[in-house]
């Protein structure tokens, strides 16, 4: 018997609500399995930035490392300004421990409701970079406050950060059965990162040659997504083009209480980190309305990642029968009860 090692980052708001459901999940996937796991909880977050300052230090990223793999609920507070947590906490955890595949599945569970007459059969996955782009914090103002401030953020796109998530994104295109891949990106306006973006594409296609590519630019694929998200198999784009596009993925297949997500480092030389895409839901924390769901995909995405594929199956196989029982119930249930009932339907 071996024990899986979690690093557990509840967070803020509804965060700790959907992790406590997404653990009970996962004991209830991994028993008698052979497999355990043990927890170490990390108090981080807007509680922790309060009492002492601190988003996220070395010695919490040290012990972090030394997980197989972290369960994050969610990050963000009113109470502190913008940016704080997100650049010096869940950024900084995606960039230290080189998350560079943020993948985040776009599927249409039987009998959801989506907000497009005939979505069709809806099963593609984004696969966002997580590491360069706009996100990578270079940049900078002059003149603030005045009316010749000047704002730069620049979207940094390095040929070892494109090249290394496109090939990433053909194995999976590879491993599907449709085996298509869409390269999202604006080339015609980003003419610089787009034709490294592009040129890598077609650079890499020759080692997957039965992966069908297609391109479309980022205004138009939000089109599609909403006209004809069928025709979408795997999505490779940049770090904000992906941020945007998968909210959009995530309000056509159910909205965010469903969306999942998995910050993964591929080479495994850190642990991936695997999080709802929603956030810490401010207005509704502490009354236990929030679906733990999106966390429970999540925690599937995790024993995937760690080769437990029977457990992971169990895990889908389980939300998607109470998805496809929820409209026919007569009450919507608290966090806390459709947590429970998962793990009820994933101990058989
Ligand atoms: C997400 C979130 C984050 C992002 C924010 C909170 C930094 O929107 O996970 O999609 O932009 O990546
Ligand atoms: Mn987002």
């Amino acid at each position: 018997a071996q024990d899986l090692r979690l690093a557990v980052v509840a967070g803020d708001g509804i965060g700790t609500e959907v992790v406590e459901q997404g653990l009970l999940v996962l004991e209830s996937a991994l028993h008698g399995t052979g497999t355990g796991f043990t927890t170490t909880d990390f108090d981080l977050g807007a509680r922790r930035w309060h009492a002492t300052g601190e988003t996220l230090t070395d010695g919490d990223l040290d012990a972090i490392r030394a997980h197989d793999a972290i369960l994050l609920g969610a990050i963000g507070d009113p109470s502190v300004p913008s940016g704080v947590l997100e650049r010096g906490l869940l950024l900084k955890l995606r960039f230290a421990l080189d998350h560079y595949v943020n993948l985040r599945p776009g599927r249409l569970y039987p009998g959801v409701t989506s907000p497009l007459a005939n979505p069709g059969d809806v099963d593609f996955v984004v696969v966002r970079e997580g590491t360069e782009g706009p996100y990578v914090g270079n940049g900078g103002a002059i003149r603030v406050g005045t009316p010749h401030e000047v704002a730069n953020e620049v979207s940094v796109n390095t040929a070892f950060g494109v090249e290394r998530v496109v090939r990433d994104a053909f194995a999976r295109a590879a491993a599907r059965p449709r085996k298509k891949l869409t390269l999202v990106h604006k080339h015609n306006v980003l003419v610089h990162a787009g034709h490294l973006w592009r040129r890598t594409v077609e650079a890499v296609n020759a080692e997957f040659p039965d992966v069908t590519v297609d391109y479309l630019h980022v205004d138009a694929a939000t089109i599609f997504l909403v006209t004809n998200p069928s025709r979408f198999d795997v999505i490779v784009t940049d770090n904000l083009f992906g941020d945007i596009l998968t909210d959009l993925a995530a309000a056509i297949t159910g909205g965010i209480g469903l969306a999942a997500s998995a910050n993964i480092n591929p080479d495994r030389t850190a642990p991936s980190m695997f999080e709802p895409v929603h956030g810490s839901a401010p207005d509704i924390a502490g009354q236990g309305k929030a679906d733990p769901t999106a966390t429970v995909l999540s925690v599937a995405m995790l024993l995937d990642h760690l080769g437990l594929a029977d457990a992971a199956r169990r895990v889908e196989s389980a939300v998607a029968a109470d998805l496809a029982e929820r409209g026919a119930a007569e009450r919507v249930r608290s966090t806390a009860e459709v947590g429970k009932d998962l793990a009820a339907r994933v101990a058989g």
